[in-house]
C-alpha cells in the first residue's frame, strides 16, 4: 500500500460544563462529543523521508505550526526510521469553529499512519499520542459516534449514540480562539460539580435515544458560552434570534463561534433550512448528521 485516503469528521459538544480551573492553566470539563458528518479528506502517499503537506484552506500553516506535521514529529520520535509522507488536506470543516477540525485532522492522520506503514500503535498509544497535541484529539482515535469526556476533554467513555440526528449550522466567517475563551473573565468555572455534570450528560444520552427533544432542550448547556458571547457578541445574538424565531434545540459547539441547531428528523432540516436562510441571509448553513 503506498497511498491512502481518509475521511476526517467533525464534531459537536452537544453539551459541555467546566468544573474547574487546574493549576496547569487548562480547565477540567465534562461534555458530550458527537461525530458529525461534516468532514475533510486527507491523502496520503508514502515518500522516502519527512512530511510534505498541502492544504486547500487559505492561510493555514503548513509547517510546525500545523497539527498534522506535529503528530508526524510524534511518530518519528518513536521511529526513528519512519518513512516519510506526502500528505494532501482538502478542508471543508472550517478552522477555529469550535467544531475540533484540526483534532480530527491529527487522530486520522495518526490512524491513517498506523495503517499505511503498520505501525502496530494499540488504541492506548495512540490516544497518549493525542492527548500530546491537544485535549480534543483523543475523541476521534475512538470508532463512535458519540462520548461522553471528563478531564481535559481527553478522557474518553463511548456512548454510541442510537439516533441518527440531523443539525444545522451556522458557521462564521471569523474563528475564535479555544484559548482567548477559556481566559476569559467571563469564565466561570466550577459552578456545576463533576458528579452532577457527568449526571446531566447520563441523563442527555437516556432523552437522546428516547428522542425526547423537550427534555433536551431543558438540559443541554455550554459554559464555553458566556466568555465567547463577549468576545463575539453576534453569536449571543444569533442564538436569540434562533429562540425567539422558536428553536429550542440551539446551541453553540465548543469554544465557538459555531452554532447548531438539533432536529429530529431529516424532513425537519430541508423544511426549516429555508426559514433560518431567511433569518440569516448571509450566513453560511451546513446541514449535518450523526456519523
Ligand atoms: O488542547 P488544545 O490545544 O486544543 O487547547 C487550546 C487551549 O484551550 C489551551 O491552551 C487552553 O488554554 C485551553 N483549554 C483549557 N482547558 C481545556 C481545553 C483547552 O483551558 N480542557
Amino acid at each position: 500500500m503506498n497511498t491512502l485516503t481518509v475521511s476526517s469528521p467533525a464534531k459537536l459538544n452537544l453539551h459541555l460544563r467546566v468544573t474547574r480551573k487546574r493549576p496547569d492553566g487548562y480547565h477540567e470539563l465534562v461534555t458530550l462529543f458527537h461525530r458529525i458528518s461534516l468532514k475533510d479528506t486527507i491523502t496520503l502517499k508514502k515518500i522516502p523521508r519527512g512530511i510534505v503537506l498541502t492544504c486547500d484552506y487559505p492561510g493555514l500553516p503548513t509547517d510546525e505550526r500545523n497539527i498534522v506535521v506535529r503528530a508526524y514529529g510524534l511518530l518519528q520520535a518513536r521511529f526513528p526510521r519512519l518513512g516519510g509522507v506526502r500528505v494532501r488536506l482538502q478542508k471543508k470543516i472550517p478552522v477555529g469553529a469550535g467544531l475540533g477540525g484540526g483534532s480530527s485532522n491529527a487522530a486520522f492522520f495518526l490512524l491513517g499512519m498506523n495503517r499505511l506503514y503498520r505501525l502496530g500503535l494499540s488504541r492506548k498509544a495512540l490516544v497518549a499520542m493525542g492527548k500530546k497535541l491537544g485535549a480534543d484529539v483523543p475523541f476521534f482515535l475512538y470508532e463512535t459516534n458519540q462520548a461522553l469526556a471528563v478531564g481535559r476533554g481527553d478522557r474518553i467513555y463511548p456512548r454510541p449514540a442510537r439516533c441518527r440526528q440531523g443539525f444545522l449550522l451556522l458557521l462564521s466567517e471569523k474563528s475564535l480562539s479555544t484559548k482567548d475563551v477559556f481566559r476569559s473573565r467571563h469564565l466561570k468555572p466550577g459552578a456545576v460539580s463533576l458528579t452532577k455534570a457527568t449526571g446531566e450528560v447520563r441523563m442527555l444520552c437516556h432523552f437522546s435515544g428516547l428522542q425526547k427533544y423537550q427534555e433536551i432542550a431543558a438540559l443541554i448547556r455550554n459554559d464555553l458560552e458566556p466568555p465567547a458571547f463577549s468576545l463575539r457578541p453576534s453569536i449571543s445574538k444569533q442564538i436569540q434570534k434562533l429562540t425567539r424565531a422558536g428553536y429550542p434545540l440551539v446551541r453553540m459547539s465548543g469554544s465557538g463561534p459555531t452554532v447548531f441547531i438539533m432536529f429530529s428528523h431529516e424532513q425537519e432540516i430541508k423544511r426549516h433550512r429555508t426559514l433560518v436562510r431567511q433569518l440569516f441571509p448571509a450566513v453560511r448553513l451546513e446541514k449535518v448528521f450523526t456519523f
